[in-house]
């Protein structure tokens, strides 16, 4: 079922669901979370079973802005070092999840077992609104991955979740994700700030805050395994998505001609086909706007059926981590 999240009869609504040990999917500014009561281990095993994702994959844990989000702050995790401060300071409520040393006890089964935690505070007003009525009733946060289905595409519109789980699933709308990738994750538990996954907030916007060297996840003596984000083949479509520059993509059509059938190209170029059978998206020129659409294309363009993506390599500068990071992801599988 979808409510309009911007109503308090559905944030009402939300938040018994939730206080009862149910799942309910909420929108955030990068993509919609299915979240349950991260206090409760039998309330994230309902996560866990729902998505299909095993049970030591840790999940993040959202909090609501303000004093009721520095109340769970200190309930989850312990106290953060200074540079983990200075992110809270810069980024939040927005889409930066810190990976910190968690309270023993608390949020076990949403961290995986781990000893460390993954903590948001999201920026959308609905994730803001359910958070705050959460609090109120005692539930100090939501264990909200991504609401997809394992190893499936990050779900941008309260449709895109509807089609992943059903009619059985409440899920609160509110509108398109803004950001459309999935938050940026620093691990700050390692004594310096390591990017596990790039996203919106850029390494260059991190070390400025922070005034630290930003470490990469490969170069860890023993690099973390722990992040299902951070697979290699991750955000697949069912079509078999492939990275080319523009150049290659004319000649790719080139070749098959007025006979290419069951591709779709999405590039930022505008190549020519012979064939009125190949599906073409503009791509936006832009990093901002192509994460907004880049889950909702890729959708898009499977319900069409395609076969091929054919997706243009998007350019190599720091702006476009996040969004290059995704495509790579989603081209190895
Ligand atoms: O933007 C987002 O972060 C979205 C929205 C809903 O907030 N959530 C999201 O969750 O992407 P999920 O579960 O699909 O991805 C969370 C990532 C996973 O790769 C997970 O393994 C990693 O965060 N993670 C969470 N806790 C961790 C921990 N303690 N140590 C290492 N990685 C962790
Ligand atoms: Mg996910």
């Amino acid at each position: 079922m979808i409510l309009d999240g911007r109503t308090a009869e559905a944030i009402d609504e939300a938040a018994r669901v939730l206080r009862a040990g149910g799942l309910v999917a909420f929108p955030t500014e990068t993509v919609y979370g299915l979240g349950a009561d991260a206090g409760s281990d039998s309330a994230v095993a309902g996560i866990f079973a729902a998505k299909g994702r095993p049970s030591d994959h840790p999940l993040i844990v959202h909090v609501a802005a303000g004093p009721k989000g520095t109340e769970a702050l200190s309930r989850f995790a312990q106290p953060l070092p200074p540079f983990a401060q200075k992110l809270v300071q810069a980024f939040w409520p927005g889409p930066l999840t810190l990976i910190v040393t968690r309270q023993p006890g608390v949020g076990t089964a949403a961290a995986g077992g781990q000893d460390t935690i993954g903590l948001r505070c999201p920026a959308h007003p609905v994730a803001q609104a359910l958070l705050a009525a959460c609090a109120e009733h005692g539930v100090p946060g939501l264990a909200g991955p991504s609401a997809n289905r394992f190893g499936r595409v990050s779900p941008t519109t309260a449709l895109h979740v509807h089609e992943e789980f059903g009619d059985d699933l409440l899920v609160l709308d509110g509108g398109p994700c803004a950001v459309g990738i999935e938050s940026t994750i620093v691990d700050c538990s390692r004594g310096a700030p390591v990017l596990l996954r790039p996203g919106a907030i850029s390494r260059v916007q991190i070390e400025a805050a922070t005034g630290e060297r930003l470490q990469d996840r490969d170069t860890l003596a023993a690099p973390d395994p722990r992040a299902s984000g951070t697979l290699e083949a991750h955000y697949a479509p069912n079509a078999k998505v492939r990275l080319m520059d523009a150049r290659a993509i004319q000649t790719g059509l080139d070749v098959l001609g007025a006979s290419a059938a069951h591709i779709a190209v999405w590039a930022r170029s505008v190549p020519r086909s012979r064939s009125a059978r190949v599906i073409q998206r503009r791509m936006p020129d832009d990093a901002a706007a192509c994460a907004q659409q880049l889950f909702a294309v890729l959708r898009e363009l499977d319900a069409q059926g395609v076969k091929l993506i054919w997706v243009e390599t998007p350019p190599d500068t720091g702006e476009w981590e996040g969004v290059r990071d995704r495509l790579q992801r989603a081209a190895a599988a």
